[in-house]
């Protein structure tokens, strides 16, 4: 038996090097190969997808002053597969028992797996339906950030958000926590009363004297799209199926600037058909949110630091929004995949931005991604494996593998597509994309051949022209990438080479300016200016006290680069009161660079640490304090 198995091991690796080898550039890859209906996530060690999870019946008590949720997680499972046991993935969880239809049953707990966690073994019977388990969250839950009132806006009561993208929904839930398995869910929560609890289901929009609050989603929806928040939260709604929800001393400037957003939805059901999952709303997070935003199914959650008082940064709602086709609808089957996500969802954005706005406006986000990705491109090395679209994280937690290549290469894939097939074309393909495959889960290798079969079909010179493989199997940036016309950020470029050849900041021509505007000229600034160059800068146009955070982010790094101390303690005050990683990494790694900032980030981040959410302890550990956490 142990030699057969050798042999076919043995000829397996024969094939696939052989097959390596002989590929001639233009032939599609062995990777492609493989059955684009089969795939293994190896970011779950559930075997959901052998026994079906149909449906989750959530029971949890939020305990604010322990830090702890508690309670029971009921599954509805359907085993026609007749497996003998139900994997679950758990992360820092305790189990206090299992029933299984009614019935205490023994279970298994593997050791953990660092970031996996561990995998739960239930006993089932071929006719089993009901497998409940009861638990509680553990102090190292990665999904859960627990908000002492200090750390909220309004500083009165305590907040709980989670974040279960991509593999954390497991420290709240035991659950089969793969993007390629679905479920519906309800849940009943209770809170402090008092207290709002809102869910990424069918929500209410006010408080209730019991604080206990029922949810239902009967779309099948994957783990890393289960959420909760708990807060002094307050509604207002924009039209008859959007609103804002925040906490009550934010929701008037919420509002305001998302006054746009029911109209963004009828945007994006212009260009990709209906929005099929009823009700969209907003959720405003407290400051230590680590994120933009989360697409989380009817209830998007944001950053307040999207809130600059002029709607100029309302195109991340359009992202969060897109996810609901890209993403929510059509789901990545494994985190390698997540390109078809992302890419999608950017791509998407940008068509919103560009009806909503025009396309001088959207070309400015194009070209502002064109130099995000040409930068990671840069630092991660022009042949670097996680510059392909089709990622491998294999033994990597995916959140270690998260840069800008699944966002701006995806997306920069698909306007190369638009280009070449023309965009009726191209949008009418992607319009049937999202009807055939919703609620389904794909994998890259699906997407490839339903773009085979609907797109290209026998249009050989558009097949040549697309260039696939190199995109999709291969490093850095292919040549075929297109790039935007930037009328917008040519007259930009002028004005920034007026200030460097000395004329002065007020007699530039910048009125009307837009903050990406704004981002471009910073951006293009040479490694190093000088302090009277940035102090001349500073003092006419306020930049050190900015209330764009975009803006203000590459402010701050500009002054760290260019030893602008003037600008430190409105940095520290940024840096105190903002959660979100794509601006704390860089602002703290640039410190960290030279002798003379070195200290200072280490004070900074000691003083405010514990204001960050879990991950951005976990990445910002690594930067400041070189330390390890997981
Ligand atoms: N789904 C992502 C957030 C995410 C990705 C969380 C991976 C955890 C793991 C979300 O849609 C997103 O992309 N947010 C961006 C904003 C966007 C405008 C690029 C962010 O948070 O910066
Ligand atoms: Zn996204």
């Amino acid at each position: 038996m142990n030699n057969l198995r050798y042999l076919i091991t043995f000829l397996l690796f024969a094939f696939v090097l052989v097959s390596c080898r002989s590929r001639k550039k233009g032939e599609i890859s062995t990777l492609k190969k493989v059955d684009p209906k089969v795939w293994v996530d190896e970011h779950t060690q559930s075997n959901a997808d052998s026994v079906q999870v149909k449906h989750l019946h959530l029971d949890v008590t939020v305990d604010m002053d322990h830090k702890q949720i508690y309670g029971s997680a009921l599954w509805t499972i359907n085993n026609n597969h007749k497996q003998k046991e139900l994997v679950l993935d758990t992360y820092d969880l305790t189990i206090d028992s299992v029933q299984v239809d009614g019935k205490m049953v023994g279970y298994n707990m593997d050791a953990p797996i660092r970031y996996l966690g561990n995998a739960l073994r239930i006993p089932i019977l071929e006719n089993s339906t009901f497998v409940t388990i009861f638990y509680k969250t553990g102090a190292k839950a990665r999904a859960l950030q627990w908000l002492e009132p200090q750390q909220t806006h309004d500083k009165k009561f305590p907040f709980l958000y989670t974040q279960s993208e991509s593999i954390y929904a497991r420290s709240w839930i035991p659950c089969p926590d793969g993007p390629g398995i679905r479920f519906t869910y309800t849940a009943r929560v209770t809170v402090p009363k008092g207290l709002m609890a809102l869910m990424s289901a069918e929500n209410t929009d006010v408080v209730n004297d019991t604080g206990i609050y029922h949810f239902r989603m009967t779309q099948p929806i994957p783990a890393y799209l289960m959420a909760l928040a708990v807060g002094d939260i307050t509604f207002k709604g924009i039209d008859d199926r959007t609103g804002v929800y925040a906490e009550r001393g934010m929701i008037e400037k919420a509002r305001w600037e998302f006054e746009n957003v029911g109209i963004m939805v009828g945007s994006a059901e212009q260009l990709y058909g209906n929005y099929r999952w009823g009700r969209y709303d907003v959720l405003v997070l407290p400051p230590g949110f680590p994120i933009g935003g989360m697409e989380n199914p009817r209830l998007t959650f944001l950053t307040p630091s999207v809130i600059a008082g002029d709607r100029s940064l309302v195109s991340l709602v359009a992202h969060e929004l897109a996810h609901s086709w890209s993403g929510n609808l059509v789901t990545n089957a494994t985190w390698n995949d997540f390109w078809l996500n992302e890419g999608f969802t950017n791509y998407f954005e940008r068509r919103i931005m560009e009806q909503l706005m025009g396309e001088n406006y959207s070309d400015m986000l194009w070209e502002l991604g064109y130099q995000d990705l040409e930068n990671t491109v840069i630092h991660l090395g022009p042949k670097h494996r996680d510059t392909w679209l089709k990622l491998d994280l294999k033994g990597r937690d995916p959140d270690d593998g998260l840069n800008d290549i699944p966002y701006e290469k995806g997306c920069h894939f698909l306007k190369m597509i638009e280009i070449a097939a023309g965009r009726d074309r191209f949008d009418r393909f992607l319009m049937k994309y999202f009807d055939a495959n919703a609620f389904k889960t794909i994998t890259t290798e699906t997407f490839l051949n339903f773009m085979d079969t609907g797109l290209i079909k026998n249009d050989t010179i558009l097949r040549k022209k697309l260039n696939i493989d190199e995109w999709v199997y291969g490093p850095g940036i292919p040549k075929n990438c297109p790039r935007a016309g930037n009328e917008l950020f040519g007259k930009v470029d002028a004005e920034r080479k007026k200030f460097l050849t000395g004329t002065q900041p007020e007699a530039l021509l910048f009125v009307h300016w837009s903050a990406h505007e704004w981002l471009h000229f910073l951006r293009g600034m040479p490694d190093t200016i000088t302090i009277a160059q940035m102090k001349l800068l500073d003092n006419a146009f306020k930049f050190s006290v900015t209330g764009n955070s975009e803006i203000a982010d590459m402010w701050y790094l500009l002054s760290i680069r260019n030893n602008y101390t003037a600008a430190y303690p409105a940095m520290e005050k940024f840096l105190s009161t903002i959660g979100r990683r794509k601006f704390l990494e860089p602002l703290y790694s640039e410190m960290m660079r030279k002798p003379a900032t070195e200290e200072m980030a280490k004070r900074i981040y000691n003083k405010y640490r514990l204001n960050y959410h879990p991950l951005a302890q976990e990445s910002l550990d690594r930067i400041v304090l070189k330390t390890n956490s997981i």
